[in-house]
C-alpha cells in the first residue's frame, strides 16, 4: 500500500537545492529544479553516498562522494541508463511537499 508522507516545506527548498529526508523507512533525496520538485532514492547506487546532499544543476544531481550523476526526473544514471535510482511521486499542497512511498 502506498503511503503519502509529508517530507518538507516548499519554502525551505529553494530552486536549485536538494535535501535528504528519511520517511517510511527510506532515505529519499528531494530536489527543486526549474521544472518542479522531484524525489528519488537518496542512497547512491555506487557506494551509498547521500544524493540529497549532492549538487543540482539542470535537472542532474552529482553525488558528493565520487561524482556519479543522475537525472532527478527519472532517477537514471547519466552515463549508464541500466543504473536507476527509484523515483517517487511528488505532490505539493500549499507549502507542503509530499512523497508517495510504495
Ligand atoms: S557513492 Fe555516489 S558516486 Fe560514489
Amino acid at each position: 500500500m502506498t503511503e503519502k508522507l509529508r517530507v518538507a516545506a516548499l519554502s525551505e527548498l529553494p530552486t536549485g537545492t536538494g535535501l535528504e529526508v528519511t520517511v517510511g523507512g527510506r532515505v529519499i533525496a528531494i530536489f527543486r529544479t526549474d521544472d518542479g520538485v522531484r524525489a528519488i532514492d537518496g542512497i547512491c547506487a555506487h557506494a551509498g553516498g547521500p544524493l540529497g546532499k549532492g549538487t543540482i544543476s539542470g535537472g542532474v544531481v552529482t553525488c558528493p562522494w565520487h561524482g556519479w550523476q543522475y537525472d532527478v526526473n527519472t532517477g537514471t544514471h547519466c552515463l549508464t541508463p541500466a543504473i536507476c535510482q527509484q523515483p517517487f511521486e511528488v505532490t505539493i499542497e500549499d507549502d507542503d511537499v509530499f512523497v508517495e512511498i510504495p
